[in-house]
């Protein structure tokens, strides 16, 4: 943990001025300074920075915080980097934490593989770039496809040569561990047939056009490879690493940041030549999910960086499955001052053929058309839906509910509830009666503390936390007694498959005390949850390297975001009498505490 006295001391030499006037434009009023917030959509500005105070503080949205917030919130940096970051620029050196050897050993070692693994890439990825230049059949595909050489250097886009040891060539030492954990080379079966060249390594990326996927911060962490004909598989990519995850991650996010600045939204696509071919026709604001659906931390990744989100499908029966993922990763996070879109391009197109055939201007046409969330739900909810039958406006309602119940409460939330309502033929106080809910919410006192959260409030955290959280509770047991009372309340209200599993496991070890994940497995097998239970164990490397101390990071994630939601929630309510601020005040200093606690990002 970074000390509190540091922290002081690095935000009174740091002029947040200077730091958000790097990413704003700001003009003098009075004694603070102006500019067009950069965390919503404006166009006269109401962010305002003080000099005195070294807090800003926007007036359209209700952003507001310190240097360290600024750089978390606005660049996607971490805590501890947004630290390093402000650290470097005054000289200061940011202290060690106070923990265990071991932990500080085993940190040590996360970090340096990580950045070996970073380096491995980027060196990867510049030999893939200058292989494209000497390679005149990839230029000449990539040409093919309307991209100009400009385009091409801005992706860094490269051509991996068609040998199987090629990198053997470009790194010391091919049998480095580095090239395969990195995903750059495979080890073929031992016992694989062949004789001695054919066994071993060999390079994953073989004859293909390279996709570097970058990090927000704009280090290369994998890659994606396309074949220059027809054939199979058309694309591969970077398994999972400690640098990569597909379910986090999105194609072109590093390289569109200004342009979801000056178009004020992100463009979500599905390809990555969807991206490249888009940003070639002026649409630099695309990103793309890598070959899996979107997923709700894909969503909140996005809306760190703009409050607009368009999704882009293909106008076929995948690409309507595709939408419905994205809507149920969506609704969480769609709060009222945000917008969320779906874009359907007719069934022979995807965004790159659309563009290039007929033109931007009638993507941006398209764009516009976009069919928000609100309708899109109404439309997903009625799918296989008579409406002309009670059964069939009842199985609308079944439908509806779990994506209405998915929306953070609000301006949006309730008025779908009388559309949704009027499509059934219901009555509005009838549906909020069969919903459980109140037609209308009578203004409570509000407590001060912030709500202690419930499977409603729960159901938000970040999947990829909520899958981690449960990934180290099941591998160890014994962990449970040692959460406080909150914590573990904290992972009961977590939504669906996460929270029933809590409940299982808390009622396995009340049964029969701390169990193996072994003997956890023999218990789970033929119930409902095991599938889930499974993947969560089973997916990514590294475990045994877990602590104690990565649980309580991850339930610090996990109550970062339930107040993040809770603040969201309660600004879309809109009110600005006092008890009402106090009470949004009260959900950022937890999160602040949070945030500080949390102090290092896991991998
Ligand atoms: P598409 O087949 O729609 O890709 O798959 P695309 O970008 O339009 O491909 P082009 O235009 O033929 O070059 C969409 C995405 O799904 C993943 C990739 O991320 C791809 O960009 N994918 C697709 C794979 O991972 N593997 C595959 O074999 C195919
Ligand atoms: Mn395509």
């Amino acid at each position: 943990m970074i000390p509190a006295g540091f922290l002081q001391d690095l935000l009174a030499r740091t002029d947040i001025v200077e730091v958000v006037g790097r990413h704003v434009e700001l003009k003098r009023s009075g004694a603070n300074l102006m500019g067009l917030c950069p965390f919503h959509a404006e166009k006269s500005p109401s962010f305002s920075v003080s000099p005195g105070k070294q807090f800003y503080h926007c007036f359209g949205c209700g952003a507001s915080g310190d240097a360290i917030r600024f750089l978390t919130e606005h660049q996607g940096l971490s805590f501890v980097e947004a630290v390093r970051d402000l650290a470097q620029r005054v000289g200061l050196q940011v202290p060690e934490e106070q923990v265990s050897a071991d932990e500080q050993q085993r940190r040590e070692k996360l970090r340096e593989r990580r950045v070996s693994l970073a380096d491995v890439l980027a060196k990867a990825a510049d030999f893939y770039r200058a292989q494209l230049r000497a390679n005149p059949r990839a230029v000449a595909y990539l040409k093919a496809r309307g991209l100009t050489g400009a385009i091409a250097a801005r992706f860094g886009l490269g051509y991996a040569p068609p040998g199987w040891r090629t990198l053997a060539g470009v790194f010391a030492h091919y049998d480095d561990p580095l090239l395969e954990e990195g995903g750059l080379v495979r080890q073929r079966e031992a016992d694989a047939g062949g004789d001695d060249a054919e066994r071993g390594r060999y390079d994953w990326f073989r004859d293909r056009i390279v996709f570097p996927i970058r990090s927000v911060q704009g280090e290369v962490i994998g890659f994606g490879g396309r074949v220059l004909d027809d054939s199979k598989p058309k694309y591969i990519n970077s398994p999972e690493t400690p640098l990569f995850s597909k379910g986090r991650e999105l194609y072109g996010l590093f390289e569109a940041r200004q342009a979801l600045r000056d178009k004020g939204y992100a463009l979500v696509v599905e390809g990555y030549m969807d991206v490249v071919a888009l940003a070639q026709s002026g649409f630099a604001n695309a990103v793309a999910t890598l070959g899996t659906a979107c997923t709700a931390e894909h969503v909140q990744k996005l809306f760190r960086f703009t409050d607009s989100v368009v999704f882009s499908f293909d106008g076929d029966a995948a690409g309507r499955r595709a939408a419905a993922r994205a809507l149920e990763a969506a609704l969480p996070h769609a709060t009222d001052l945000r917008s969320v879109k779906f874009l359907f391009l007719p069934p022979e197109h995807d965004p790159d053929s659309f563009v290039r055939e007929l033109g931007p201007a009638a993507f941006e046409t398209a764009v516009t058309q976009a069919v928000p969330l609100s309708r899109q739900l109404v439309e997903q909810a009625g799918a296989d839906a008579d409406l002309s039958t009670a059964e069939g406006r009842a199985r609308m309602l079944a439908q509806a509910r779990p994506l209405w119940q998915a929306l953070p409460d609000g301006a949006l939330k309730r008025q779908l509830l009388p559309e949704l309502a009027r499509q059934a033929g219901l009555g509005d106080a009838d549906l909020a009666a069969l919903w459980g809910g109140r037609p209308a919410p009578t203004a409570a006192p509000a407590p001060l503390r912030p709500p202690r959260p419930t499977a409603r409030t729960g159901r938000k955290a970040p999947a990829a936390t909520a899958d981690l959280a449960l990934r180290l509770l099941l591998r160890h047991s014994d962990w449970w007694e040692r959460l406080g009372a909150d914590d573990q309340q904290l992972l009961h209200a977590l939504g669906g498959a996460h929270g029933e599993t809590v409940a299982w496991l808390e009622q396995q070890i009340t049964e029969h005390g701390p169990l193996t994940w072994a003997a956890l497995a023999v218990a789970l097998d033929g119930t409902p949850l095991h599938a889930a239970a499974q993947a969560w164990v089973g997916g990514g490397a590294f475990d045994e390297e877990h602590g104690f101390e990565d649980l309580q990071r991850v339930l610090h994630r996990l109550w970062i975001a339930h107040h993040e939601e809770t603040v969201r929630a309660l600004i879309a309510e809109g009110r600005t009498d006092r008890e009402h601020l106090d009470r949004i005040a009260a959900c950022r200093e937890l999160i602040k505490q949070h945030r500080a606690a949390e102090s290092l990002p896991i991998g």
